[in-house]
Formats: C-alpha cells, structure tokens, sequence
C-alpha cells in the first residue's frame, strides 16, 4: 500500500500549507498593515504616552481601556478622545485602517 501512504502525506502536507498560508495572512497582512500605521502614526504619542496617551504594550495602562469593548475604542480613535485628535489626526486615513491599527495596538497590549 504504498500508494496510500504517499496520498496521505501529500494530505498532510497540504493542510501545514493552508495553515501556514492563513497564519502568513493574518500575522503580515492584516496585522501588518496596523502595525505600518501605527509605526508611522499613533506611535508619536502611543510609544512615549504624550498628553496621556495609553503607552503601547503597557498591559495595566489597556487594560481599564479594553474592558470597555472594541467598538468604544474604535469610537474614541475615530473621533477622537480628550488629547487624541479624531483618528489621531491621520485624518485622510480611511476607518477601516484606523480600526486595524487600533486591533494591532490592543492585541500588543492586552493580557
Ligand atoms: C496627538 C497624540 C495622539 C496620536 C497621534 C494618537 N493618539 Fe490615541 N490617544 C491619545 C491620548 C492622549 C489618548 C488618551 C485619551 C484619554 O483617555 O483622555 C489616546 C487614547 C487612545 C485609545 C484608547 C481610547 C479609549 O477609549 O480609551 C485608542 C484605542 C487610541 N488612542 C488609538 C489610536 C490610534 C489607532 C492612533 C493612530 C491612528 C492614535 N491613537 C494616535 C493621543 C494620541
């Protein structure tokens, strides 16, 4: 039977692939296009914590922030929130990148 040994590994190999291609999307993808933005954008005031901004990757300083649910985050980045301008002044920025920006923030600073 060894044809059916080959069959079964050419299954297996299969599958790592379509995982690694969803895994390749997810983590360079969409990941990384809130990470371009925010490297170019939010990091001027999220990377130091300028006039209170939430310090990225500061688990404690998210955390009474997530409680609050995505789309209060979303909100607060769209239009903007006591020192941070809407979309923290990236205005021609569509909503979609802030909101990906956002998720990139959040997922580096939650528990
Ligand atoms: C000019 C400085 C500045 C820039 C640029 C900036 N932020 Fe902010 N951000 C702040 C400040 C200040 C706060 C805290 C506001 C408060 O709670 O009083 C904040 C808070 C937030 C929060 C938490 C909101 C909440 O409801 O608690 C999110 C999410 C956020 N920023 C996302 C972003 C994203 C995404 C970008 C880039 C597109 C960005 N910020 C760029 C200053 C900035």
């Amino acid at each position: 039977m060894r044809g059916g040994v080959l069959m079964r590994k050419i299954i297996v190999i299969a599958i790592i692939a379509a995982f690694l291609a969803i895994t390749i999307y997810s983590v360079f993808v969409a990941d990384g296009r809130g990470q371009a933005l925010y490297n170019q954008h939010c990091s001027a005031c999220h990377a130091r914590g300028i006039a209170g901004a939430p310090i990225f990757g500061d688990k404690d300083a998210w955390a009474s922030r997530i409680v609050k649910g995505m789309d209060v985050l979303y909100a607060s980045a769209l239009n903007g929130l006591n020192g941070m301008p809407p979309k923290g002044g990236k205005m021609e920025a569509s909503d979609d990148e802030i909101k990906i920006a956002v998720d990139y923030m959040v997922s580096q600073s939650s528990r």
